[in-house]
């Protein structure tokens, strides 16, 4: 078939110059601008990357306009409905759905990666009992790098399983242990008869003193929120990943600087905004000063979990974590939650509303999760580090993925120069 090719001219005379169009299997082509620079001296200009893919993926597809995600093909809706963590985390890894032998082997694997080593326990006495989480989860996630020297070679296959093996595991680990050292109770070690999930609830709210029992129904919303989280294309954490990946960093201090660039509150650190905004807006007659507030951006304030740089329709997972949400506030008997009710209201006021409307403002994947935690009794700020626990698998998905691409190079984007041009030194005495 005859390459397709972009024109680029220019207003001033110059050659006009020719570019590959490329197609991938769904989704926008793009422009192949490799050799702009070589050709034209000229480079592209895209703050925030608007326009701009960087790389190759064939893990995450979304469809911002219909509110689409699929994960390796598969729309997330089925996968949020039929599937466990594990199972999802092994698709995003492999590409393909486990058998029953592969979901056994790889359940027993990721099970006996779940612990520590012990000395990394001692690790959090180093940080004050109220730091945020997400501040130890950045320190401890990169100090793995310290613990596992033996799987930090990035050009041996196997080493490369093996951190991610290691960090789908003992994230949920190194997670709970933030949390009980945040309340000054004893850590839990994992218990292997339990699944990822339950062990996780296991292990941030179960004592030495008592049995922890898991409920089915709060251990399913847990585990399709995991789901719902895991893996979302090239997004600023998941990009922030790849660009430290680039440089040949080993994988543990990637995901670390993933964990960090997630913390923001215009990503992963939404969710913990939202509750604080709903704390703030109060009651459900505060919501229309509150809308003003936004729409006059004053003081800064936002709709926080509303808009998406890439859905301008419906997040399609917070239409599944608002169902979660409604499943676990029946079970819990909280039905007539003040919260949920300002939520709705304030969801719905925000969809009838000009501005969010014109600006394709919609509920996105933190709106509504932060309600369920609240529900069960997590602190809100440990959001955020449950978000980095799901968002691991995709981390290390994509960071195997850029590792294995031989187009692969270090991420360096260039610059349009604004400062000063050149000009001489004058010593210190001469200067006004
Ligand atoms: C996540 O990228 C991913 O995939 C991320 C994520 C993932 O799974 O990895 O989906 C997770 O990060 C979800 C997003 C969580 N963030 C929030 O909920 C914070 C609130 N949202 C905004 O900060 C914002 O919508 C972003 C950061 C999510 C998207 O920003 P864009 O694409 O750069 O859009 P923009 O800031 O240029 O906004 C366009 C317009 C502006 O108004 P005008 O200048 O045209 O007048 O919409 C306004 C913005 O001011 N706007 C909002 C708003 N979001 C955008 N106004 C009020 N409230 C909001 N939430």
């Amino acid at each position: 078939m005859k390459e397709k090719l972009a024109t680029l001219s220019f207003s001033d005379g110059s050659p006009s110059v020719d570019f590959p169009v490329l197609g991938g299997t769904i989704g926008p082509e793009v422009i192949d601008v490799r050799s702009l620079y070589g050709k034209t001296g000229k480079f592209t200009y895209d703050p925030g990357f608007m326009s701009t893919a960087s790389c190759r993926s064939n893990i995450t597809y979304i469809d911002g306009d219909q509110g689409i995600l699929l994960y390796r093909g598969f729309p997330i809706e089925q996968l949020a409905e039929k599937c466990d963590f594990l199972e999802v985390a092994y698709l995003i890894l492999n590409g393909e759905l486990p058998n029953k032998e592969q979901k056994l082997e790889f359940d027993g694997i990721v099970t006996r990666h779940s612990m520590v080593h012990e000395q990394l326990s001692r690790f959090y006495s180093g940080f004050r009992r109220d730091a945020h989480p997400m501040a130890v989860m950045c320190g401890v996630v990169g100090a793995l790098s310290a613990f596992y020297h033996d799987s930090i070679n990035i050009y041996d296959e196997r080493s490369r399983d093996i951190s991610a093996f290691r960090l789908i595991a003992k994230l949920p680990t190194i997670t709970a242990m933030t949390y009980k050292y945040n309340m000054g109770q004893p850590f839990m070690y994992p218990k292997n008869k339990l699944s990822y999930t339950d062990n996780f609830l296991y292990m941030m709210f179960g004592t030495p003193c008592e049995e922890y029992v898991p409920n089915p129904v709060i251990s399913r919303a847990i585990d399709r929120i995991l789901i719902l989280h895991a893996d979302h294309e090239q997004n600023a954490s998941t990009s922030t990943v790849r660009l430290a990946g680039s440089t040949g960093a080993n994988p543990f201090a990637c995901i670390s600087a993933g964990i960090a660039s997630l913390w923001g509150p215009a990503h992963g650190g939404a969710n913990e905004a939202v509750l604080k905004m709903l704390d703030e807006i109060g009651d459900i007659k505060n919501i229309p000063a509150f809308i003003k507030r936004v729409k006059e951006k004053d003081g800064h304030a936002m709709l926080m979990g509303f808009g998406h740089r890439v859905y301008k329709n419906y997040d399609p997972r917070a239409k599944l974590i608002q169902k979660t949400c409604h499943e676990v506030l029946e079970e819990l008997d909280m039905k007539d939650n003040k919260l949920i009710k300002l939520a709705m209201e304030l969801e719905r006021i925000a969809l009838s509303d000009d501005y969010f409307i014109k600006r394709k403002l919609y509920p996105n994947v933190d709106f509504y999760s932060g309600i369920v935690y609240k529900a069960l009794g997590i602190p809100v700020s440990m959001y955020t580090a449950i978000f980095a626990l799901a968002r691991t698998v995709g981390w290390i998905a994509q960071w195997k993925e850029l590792i294995a691409d031989p187009e692969q190079k270090i991420g360096r984007p260039r610059q349009l120069f604004t400062g000063a041009t050149p000009r001489d030194f004058v010593p210190i005495g001469k200067r006004k």
